[in-house]
């Protein structure tokens, strides 16, 4: 064959592997309001960066017409390129063709740049859109799926894994995701174990798509979803700004920015941000955003558990994952959800050399029978093993309660704080003045002339002795009591002094994390 013939031979071929699915699907696609696999690469890649992979490996199915079907792609691209200049490693399904579908060498495809993921120690991102296993291709689809279930768990920790649903995700499918760091979805998408046609036959139950598992209940009502978008485009914004602070790999260092924010800068919107009334609530959001770089809150699972903040900030220049109590919701108290929830942040962040900063205001654990018996002891352990696991840096800010087992679950001296930081307003003890005093003072109280008057008095008494930073501080629980509108200074500083920070743990195959 003459070189001209052998090169137009390989055009033949990669134009009928990029037209994909066909016309007729890929406008389909659009007017469902999805880009196509290599519409949504071009996207987050940095123009011109991507290089495809294995765009020429076929199926080997030969049941149900598999034998006379063409599969372009295999249903899916893969392959590398960078995003704002950093490599990654990605994969998108194509729906166009035969739905996304996975057989045996559409998932060989996803394992392979799984692979090289890990061998070049950058992170993998893996765009979903797709019916599932391959019907036709029966055991060989599911054996696929196990594969990179198996990737996807031991890349855990060592390289950043993130998963977008753009599309359909469904049965055994989800579990992927579910085993990578961050999950975004987009308006539309959907990701469910068992559909609303199944749960109707098995149940009874009637439920759309979208109530059942669309984005809107992933990131609200079930957390498996970290990040929620109206539309691809906004999906796409958030997976770079995410990777921003986020290492290539547990070996790397996470990228430093120029800062042009003062590092000394004094907010004095931090003084009055806590109200005299102990009672009354108040954003965290406005906190993190007073002390973070240019004002930048980038947070995850800002839908679900939302009486814990969980995210990133920067701090002169350096990413830092915060975990907040949020005032404004339940007192910010400690549940069931919200210790997942900041439980799973702080092992990302320690996995990956993120140091962490914890903002302190709860009244403690979500009292109820319901907590208690969906097991509020067990998932409450998460956060304290988290944090206690954590050897990044730790830095800790009190604003004002830090109560009984929640004060020691939100990153206390104990649990291996590096830095705790008070506010003036802080108010460390076992529980709050009031159920104090009632305890405490019972006898007194019921003896007394003027039962009210003297359990305000004692009241009173307990507040004075107890709800202040400084027991804590008179025995180096606190390091420093601080102006609060000193304390992006003070944090910076101890985050500068803390970056060399080594801290061994004791040799063991792998913990035994309460799940
Ligand atoms: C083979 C599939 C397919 C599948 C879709 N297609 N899913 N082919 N195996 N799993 C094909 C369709 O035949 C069709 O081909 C094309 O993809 C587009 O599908 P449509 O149904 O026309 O699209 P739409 O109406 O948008 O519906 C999308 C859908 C539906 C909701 C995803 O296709 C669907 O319900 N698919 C089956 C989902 C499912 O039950 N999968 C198995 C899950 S179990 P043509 O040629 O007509 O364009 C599983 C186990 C994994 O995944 C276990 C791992 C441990």
């Amino acid at each position: 064959m003459s070189k001209d013939k052998q090169l137009e031979t390989l055009a033949a071929k990669r134009e009928k592997v990029l037209a994909g699915g066909g016309q007729k699907r890929i406008e389909k696609q659009h007017q469902s309001g999805k880009m196509t696999a290599r519409e949504r690469i071009a996207a987050l890649t940095d123009e011109g960066s991507f290089v495809e992979l294995d765009q020429f490996v076929t199926h080997r199915g030969t049941e149900f017409g598999m034998d006379k079907t063409e599969a372009p792609g295999e249903g899916v691209v893969s392959g590398y390129g960078t995003v704002d200049g950093r490599t990654v490693y990605l994969f998108a399904q194509d729906f166009t063709v035969l739905g996304g579908s996975l057989g045996e060498m559409h998932a060989a495809k996803i394992c392979k740049v799984m692979d090289l993921a890990m061998k070049a120690g950058a992170p993998i991102i893996g765009i979903n859109d797709s019916g599932g296993a391959r019907i036709q291709e029966g055991v060989d689809a599911l054996n696929g799926y196990g594969e990179i279930f198996k990737r996807n768990t031991l890349a855990s920790g060592v390289i950043p894994q993130i998963s977008v649903i753009m599309g359909p995700c469904a049965g055994g499918a989800v579990y992927s995701p579910a085993l990578t760091d961050f999950v975004f979805m987009t308006n539309g998408a959907h990701m469910f174990i068992t559909g609303p046609q199944v749960i109707e036959t098995v149940t009874g139950e009637k439920v759309s798509s979208e109530v059942l598992g669309g984005a809107a209940a992933h990131n609200s009502v079930s957390g498996n979803a970290h990040f929620y978008a109206r539309d691809e485009a906004e999906c796409i914004a958030q997976i770079k700004a995410l990777l921003s602070y986020l290492p290539s790999n547990n070996q790397a260092r996470p990228p430093v920015f120029a800062c042009a924010d003062p590092t000394e800068r004094a907010d004095e919107c931090l003084g009055s941000v806590v109200p005299e009334n102990p009672k009354k609530a108040y954003d965290m959001c406005d906190v993190i955003r007073a002390i973070a770089d240019a004002g930048v809150f980038f947070e995850t699972q800002a839908h679900y558990a939302q009486n814990i903040l969980t995210g990133f900030i920067r701090l002169g220049g350096v990413g830092v994952g915060v975990i907040a109590s949020q005032p404004k919701v339940m007192a910010g108290c400690l549940d069931i959800n919200s210790s997942d929830k900041a439980g799973r942040f702080v092992r990302f962040c320690d996995a990956f050399g993120i140091p962490l900063l914890t903002f302190v205001d709860t009244p403690g654990y979500l009292p109820g029978v319901t907590q208690e018996h969906e097991g509020i002891i067990r998932h409450g352990a998460k956060l304290l093993y988290a944090y206690s696991e954590a050897s990044v840096p730790k830095l800790t800010v009190i604003t004002r309660k830090a109560y009984g087992g929640a004060y020691l679950a939100m990153c206390s001296k104990s649990l291996g704080a590096d830095i705790t930081i008070a506010w003036p307003t802080a108010q460390i003890a076992v529980m709050g003045a009031q159920g104090a005093a009632n305890i405490v003072f019972r006898k007194d109280i019921e003896a007394a002339e003027d039962p009210e008057g003297k359990r305000r008095e004692k009241i009173d008494e307990y507040e004075e002795k107890f709800s202040n930073p400084y027991c804590a501080a008179a025995r180096g629980l606190v390091d420093m009591v601080i102006e609060p509108e000193q304390t992006r200074g003070y944090l910076i500083k101890s985050l500068d002094a803390l970056a060399g920070k080594k801290e061994a743990r004791p040799v063991k195959k792998h913990g035994n994390v309460p799940l």
